[in-house]
């Protein structure tokens, strides 16, 4: 991994052992972040540059991150944003739209205001350039080799098209697309993002395929369509991402052609396991809050109930930001249906239900 900007620059270096020797005993950061809150190597920070709107409910938000940003993540990942409103940070795991590149210091996700979800109605409508904001390292690995496989397919819906287009245009900045093909479905032609950039692809590129699909009027593509769409799709290597539905469908339609190496899917919502724990009193922190909760309410949202300032990023159970450990009882992991209680073990709250009374240290 790449050294922080700080580490490998001499100046900086000694500009930071001065500012300790004078502000001990604060921390040069305390003194850094006043100057400019992106100095700060305690955490990372970005300021947002501009919110770009991509569609009537969609935006682009170009952030020009702090120290410690290396600039290299792999097309595909995601990375977490936490923003404060009205005095607590709200954190979400974006997928970076943008290309791995340090010439324009910025980084870019781009975010769709969704009905129930009041950070992302809040960065497409409501963040101001020039906001603060916290962010997380780049995560995941639904990303595409260097070189790529020389036959693609990409299953995309919805806001799902942001990692893709990450991948899209770093392959197109190499300059060589291979012999791609992109099923994109959304609502209707206003709803689909990046839909002029993806046609000026399609047309540069003879190699890549475009196909747009408007389930406005053609309804949700099935995995029985997609010998029309792509005949050859055994073939390629194929990447998805999407409503839990269609992923869950193209998912088990590989499974049946004992193809399940050739998908790699990128999901954003939780996939729950059957079952249900019997839930119980929860302590967040010895002698803090308790509160009763029930065997489908995860400790994150109990814990954000209970006004108790917990962390997390994706909340569906793979970023770890959220990650406590137990002090007693025990929990049950709703993808797995696993019991945990070993005290001191870590569990990941946005996942994890009460299954009895438990406390956990924060
Ligand atoms: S918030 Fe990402 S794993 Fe829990």
């Amino acid at each position: 991994m790449t050294a922080p900007l700080i580490e490998r620059s001499s100046a900086l270096r000694q500009l930071r052992r001065l500012g300790k020797a004078m502000t001990t005993p604060l921390l040069p950061d305390d003194y850094l972040a006043l100057i400019n809150p992106l100095w700060s190597q305690r955490e990372l920070r970005g300021r947002v540059e501009k919110v770009v709107p991509e569609t009537e409910n969609a935006a682009t938000l170009v952030i020009r991150p702090g120290w410690g940003w290396t600039f290299d993540h792999a097309p595909g990942q995601y990375i977490g944003i936490g923003v404060e409103i009205d005095g607590r940070f709200h954190w979400r795991s974006y997928s970076l739209s943008s290309v791995p590149l340090v010439e324009g210091k910025t980084v870019s996700i781009t975010v769709k205001a969704m009905p129930e979800g009041f950070l992302s109605d809040h960065l497409v409508n409501g963040l101001e350039p020039g906001t603060i904001v916290r962010l997380a390292s780049p995560q995941g690995d639904f990303t595409v080799p260097d070189p790529p496989p020389e036959k693609m397919l990409f299953l995309v819906g919805g806001s799902g098209i942001t990692p893709v287009m990450s991948i899209l245009r770093t392959l197109d900045r190499r300059g060589s697309i291979p012999d791609a093909v992109l099923v994109y479905s959304a609502r209707n032609e206003d709803d689909m993002m990046f839909v002029h950039e993806l046609r000026v692809l399609a047309l540069r590129y003879t190699n890549f395929t475009f196909y747009e699909r408007f389930t406005d009027a053609d309804g949700m593509l099935t995995a029985d369509q997609l010998d029309d769409v792509c005949p050859d799709w055994s073939d390629r290597t194929t990447w998805a991402c999407g409503p839990a539905g269609m992923l869950d469908a193209f998912t088990q339609h590989y499974e049946t052609y004992g193809l399940s190496d050739q998908i790699h899917v990128e999901r954003f919502t939780l996939a729950a396991a059957g079952g249900s724990a019997a839930g119980g009193e929860v302590t967040f922190g010895v002698g803090g809050p308790t509160v009763d909760v029930d065997g489908a309410t995860t400790l994150l949202e109990a814990g954000e109930k209970a006004g108790v300032n917990m962390l997390f990023g994706c909340r569906m159970g793979i970023c770890h930001t959220c990650d406590v450990p137990l002090a007693s009882g025990r929990v049950r992991d709703l993808r797995s249906g696993d019991e945990h209680g070993e005290p001191g073990e870590y569990i990941q709250t946005c996942v994890s239900v009460a299954a009895g009374d438990c406390t956990l240290s924060l």
